[in-house]
């Protein structure tokens, strides 16, 4: 039977590594808030000038060299992303101009937190994200500890309105080479699914052609380019509807949740991820958790956590692997995998 296999991964970062110290000089926060609620200890940002096509291709030159694959062979990109360079065009056929690559088709995903889930069918698969540009905040050498201008009060009180979301992201790119290969080796089932009733739960009010002009400087004033988020409620989505879409996979499979020997979860909050381990029974050493060192970025989550795991000897020959994610949309989806 021809089954997708991943032959090789990698994943890098924005530049600049940023502790939740440094996030405290912004806002009304702390380092114990941001632990205590959601796990991330640090992220990491971009320079001024990296783009989301520039992560993916980074992580996409790693995960072909891990892959023993050269750029020429691969026949399809998909990209996964909610921060995209422009507007239009997306970023698969700017990774493709970057990767000097012949006219191959380049498709663009938007199923966000999902999005790398909702590619595992094709080649070069690429989830990456530069979520610094939805900061509410300019003082970036303060940030990155360069003796730039801190906040003024007033400047302080507007970034901590948004806090809730602010903290938890960071930027960075994760890949994948897939490939079908003969055997029970690989990609044995997914189950993907979609509910647009509750997208305002998590969405960018502004920037979009729901409104006419899809920008204007009363938009930027109020802070609707950033994301809005209803915390809560994309917590209870997350806790209720990955548990049971892994049950599904598995089910489908005719495999025991049991019989995992890894769950590798979507990193948008520690707590989310080990309510959805209890959930399913599954010991400490059979989940997968990196969102303390990166943050949440994204459709890269999923990538950089395989790529860490694999190359720490927790994915070995023979492993059953399941990947799943939520994300805005609302988008979820699992997938299983036997390694
Ligand atoms: N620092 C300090 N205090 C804060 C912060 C912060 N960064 N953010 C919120 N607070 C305050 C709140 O104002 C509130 O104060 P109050 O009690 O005086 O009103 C208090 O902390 C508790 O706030 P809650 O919202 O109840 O905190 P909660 O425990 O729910 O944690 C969080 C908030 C971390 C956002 C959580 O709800 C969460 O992780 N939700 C899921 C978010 C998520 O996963 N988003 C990404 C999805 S993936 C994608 O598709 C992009």
């Amino acid at each position: 039977m021809l089954r997708t296999r991943i032959l090789g991964t990698g994943f890098v970062t924005g530049e600049n590594l940023v502790k939740n110290e440094a996030i405290a000089g912004l806002m009304d926060t702390s380092d114990q808030w941001i632990r205590e609620r959601s796990g991330v200890e640090q992220r990491y940002y971009v320079e001024k000038g990296t783009t989301t096509s520039d992560l993916g291709l980074g992580a996409a030159r790693k995960a072909l060299d891990d892959a023993g694959v050269r750029a020429e062979e691969v026949d399809y990109i998909v990209f996964a992303t909610m921060t995209p360079d422009y507007f239009f065009p997306g970023c698969g056929g700017i990774l493709q101009h970057k990767l000097g690559l012949g006219p191959i088709p380049a498709l663009d995903i938007r199923q966000q937190c999902t999005g790398f889930i909702y590619g595992l069918r094709t080649v070069l698969l690429v989830g990456a994200e530069v979520h610094s540009g939805f900061m509410p905040w300019h003082h970036w050498d303060f940030v990155f500890g360069r003796g730039g201008e801190p906040p003024t009060e007033e400047e302080k009180a507007w970034i901590t309105r948004f806090r809730d979301r602010t903290v938890l992201f960071g930027d960075a790119g994760g890949a994948c080479v897939l490939r079908g290969a003969e055997g029970e080796r690989g990609l044995l089932g997914f189950q993907l699914h979609s509910d647009g009733k509750d997208f305002q739960s998590l969405y960018v009010p502004a920037c979009g052609f729901a409104q006419r002009p899809y920008v204007s400087e009363s938009d930027l004033r109020e802070g609707r380019h950033i994301p809005e988020m209803n915390g809560k409620h994309v917590f209870k989505q997350a806790v209720t509807r990955m548990p049971q879409v892994v049950r599904e996979v598995c089910s489908r499979n005719g495999v025991e949740v049991r019989q995992l020997d890894l769950l590798i979860a979507h990193q948008a909050n520690l707590r989310i991820n080990e309510m959805v381990q209890r959930a399913l029974e599954l010991p400490d050493e059979k989940v997968f958790n990196n969102i303390q060192r990166y943050g949440n970025t994204t459709a890269a989550t999923i990538p950089i956590a395989l790529d860490e795991a694999r190359k720490a000897g927790r994915v070995k020959d023979g492993n059953l692997v399941c990947f799943v994610g939520l994300g805005a949309g609302f988008h979820w989806g699992a997938a299983l995998m036997r390694a």
